[in-house]
């Protein structure tokens, strides 16, 4: 069965998301507000079978949908169409990009925190920002292939956890299952952000940051 992965954002993160996605067999479908021609251009570089849709079209089909715009620009999306949907958040919070929010700048919470609090009816999970994008070509590795590097997927929703750490394990990568609340330590200045980390090593550094004592 071809599994469908919808991106919102036909950027860096997102056309790097969906060429890895596209190479281990996901069909890909992207959104994007962007100039037309900019857009076709770097949808047809992420896979010459990925296919621009509407937002709604996009909702409508795929099984994963990512928000993988600026975060500030998510307040721009109409999230209610995305109800009941499978919710990949790899977004962070970049003052310097989306302009100050204080509900961040405080550190309470995560973007994907945010998000659910603007819509708590998508089954969302934080995932995939903890990387740069060029990562998800020269990191990724077949599964059996070590060391491999570690993904984490926040979600207290097991059936999208799931389904979000097989596309992480289908793009090369070991998916580490972890609660939302945990979705924070990922984030710019925790302890995983743009560190090369195994699977063991991705447990031992959330496990210390939950708990100092362990250190
Ligand atoms: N780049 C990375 O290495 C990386 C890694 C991890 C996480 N992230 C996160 O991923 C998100 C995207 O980053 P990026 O670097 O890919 O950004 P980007 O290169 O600027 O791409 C964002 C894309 O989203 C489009 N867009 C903006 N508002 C939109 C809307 N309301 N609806 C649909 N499309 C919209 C933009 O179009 P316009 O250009 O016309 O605005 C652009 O094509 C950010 O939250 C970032 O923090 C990025």
């Amino acid at each position: 069965m071809v599994r469908v992965l919808g991106i919102i954002g036909a950027g860096k993160l997102g056309v790097a998301i969906g060429r890895a996605a596209a190479d281990a067999g996901w069909q890909v479908l992207f959104y994007d507000t962007a100039p037309a021609e900019s857009v076709h251009a770097a949808v047809a570089s992420a896979s010459p079978d990925a296919q621009l849709v509407t937002l709604p079209e996009l909702a409508e089909t795929a099984e994963i949908v990512v928000i993988a715009v600026p975060f500030a620009a998510s307040r721009e999306l109409d999230l209610s169409l995305l109800n009941g949907k499978v919710v990949l958040d790899p977004t962070n919070y970049w003052p310097a990009v989306d302009g100050p929010m204080p509900e961040l700048d405080r550190r309470h919470g995560s973007t994907s925190a945010q998000l659910a609090y603007r819509n708590p009816r998508m089954r969302l999970v934080k995932s995939l920002n903890h990387l740069s994008y060029h990562d998800f070509t020269s990191d990724a590795r077949s599964s059996g292939i070590t060391p491999r590097r570690a993904i984490a997927v926040a979600s207290d929703d097991r059936g999208a956890q799931e389904l979000v750490a097989q596309l992480v394990n289908d793009i090369g990568f070991d998916p580490v299952l972890v609660p939302f609340d945990r979705a924070g330590l990922l984030e710019p200045d925790g302890p995983v952000f743009g560190h090369w980390l195994d699977s063991g090593g991705m447990h031992q550094a959330l496990r210390t940051a939950s708990d100092p004592q362990l250190n």
